[in-house]
């Protein structure tokens, strides 16, 4: 891969050394990048419904060109399979074409697939290599890049998964042509997250040309995906089990993961995020926690991108979902607080506490 719309990312955690491409037209190479991060006889190449007509043809004949015997192990779209029966299946699949532990398992499509087949590399004999191939933004700017993997359970959303970092990355801004202006409008949501969390450059800058403007093209979307990953690859570097720093990554999720539940999941990932970033930041704003201003600077980014920055939900039907969510200690919360754009702050909160916020950044903004 050669040009100047190619960006390399290196990841260099305490376990694991990978790079994340991202380029233009890049899907040809994943047979080479894979061939030179993780060797093997053998790849699967695991995707979804949607994406595996599009794009597994590609794939394959680039890992096939690159001396590996391949296979295609398919499921049905969408975020209600995402589930162990889901993964079982996969792993079947993955039993019968014989992988053996040296081969490698490549995740070819959105945050679903990547969770997917992560998890299944981390299962299947114990666990395999896996190179993650993602063709939605949400993949490329965040779910691709870090190693967690999940399937959902009855009770709530990413609850059974395991930390498997990919051993290469593989994002080929290309495939967003074929994605519709609403998921990658969905997307712009974590996009938000990492400008108001790093990098006021970024924030600025997406403000005045939204990424999904039909102006951006395939380098500055290129240019814009390396940004974020470099973002989020500096947290990960930093605290790849999520101990601490990486805590933060989490930022409008406490209530976007509420928003998102109670839509039940009508509402993209995103979306919820934006909104609950907004309802957050209104929230602490009000509380002497956030920079005055912050709030309304970033409900502009969303207003820009077309993401929703309020929700109508009752603060009693939000604190009932927000206090299911995982990242709940005991009675209190992790909440992540925007100080001021591109610095945020890990507190712990009470659930009186975020009750407050919920009460004060949810609902109508002030005029
Ligand atoms: N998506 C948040 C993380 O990877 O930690």
């Amino acid at each position: 891969m050669s040009g100047q719309d190619a960006h390399v990312v290196g990841v260099h955690t305490p376990t694991s050394d990978y790079d994340v491409h991202v380029g233009c037209g890049i899907l040809d190479e994943v047979g080479s990048l894979v061939r030179k991060a993780a060797g093997g006889r053998a790849a699967a190449v695991i995707s979804d419904s949607n994406v595996a007509p599009l794009y597994a043809g590609r794939v394959r004949s680039s890992l096939e060109a690159a001396g590996y015997q391949t296979c295609l192990v398919t499921f049905p779209a969408g975020e209600r399979n995402k589930r162990f029966s889901t993964l079982e299946n996969i792993l079947e699949e993955l039993a019968q074409a014989e992988l053996s532990r040296d081969d490698v398992v490549v995740a070819l499509g959105g945050g679903v697939c990547g969770d997917m087949a992560g998890l299944a590399a981390s299962l299947y004999l114990r666990g395999i290599n896996v190179a993650q191939v993602p063709t939605s933004l949400l993949a490329m700017v965040d779910s691709s890049v870090g190693g967690k993997t999940a399937v959902d359970l009855q009770s709530g959303k990413n609850l059974a998964g395991a930390f498997l970092h990919p051993r290469v990355v593989v994002a080929d801004v290309e495939c967003l042509h074929t994605l519709s202006h609403e998921l990658l409008t969905d997307s712009c949501g974590e996009i938000v997250k990492h400008g108001v969390l790093a990098d006021p450059a970024l924030f600025e800058h997406i403000v005045a040309c939204p990424v999904n403007a039909p102006s951006t093209d395939d380098a500055q979307m290129a240019s814009i995906v390396a940004q974020n990953v470099r973002i989020k690859r500096d947290v990960v570097n930093a605290d790849e089990h999520e101990r601490g720093l990486r805590q933060t990554l989490n930022l409008g999720h406490t209530l976007g993961h509420a928003i998102e539940a109670a839509s039940d999941y009508q509402l993209g990932h995103g979306s919820s995020v934006a909104a609950g970033l907004c309802c957050v930041a209104r929230g602490t704003e009000r509380l002497g926690w956030t920079q005055q201003g912050c709030a309304r600077l970033i409900e502009q980014a969303c207003e820009a991108h077309g993401l929703p920055t309020n929700t109508n939900l009752s603060v009693r039907t939000i604190m009932r979902y927000a206090t299911h969510d995982k990242k709940r200690h005991g009675t209190t919360v992790n909440l992540v607080v925007p100080e001021r754009i591109g610095k945020v702050s890990l507190r712990s909160v009470t659930l009186e506490e975020l009750e407050e916020v919920v009460r004060l950044g949810c609902g109508m903004a002030e005029a």
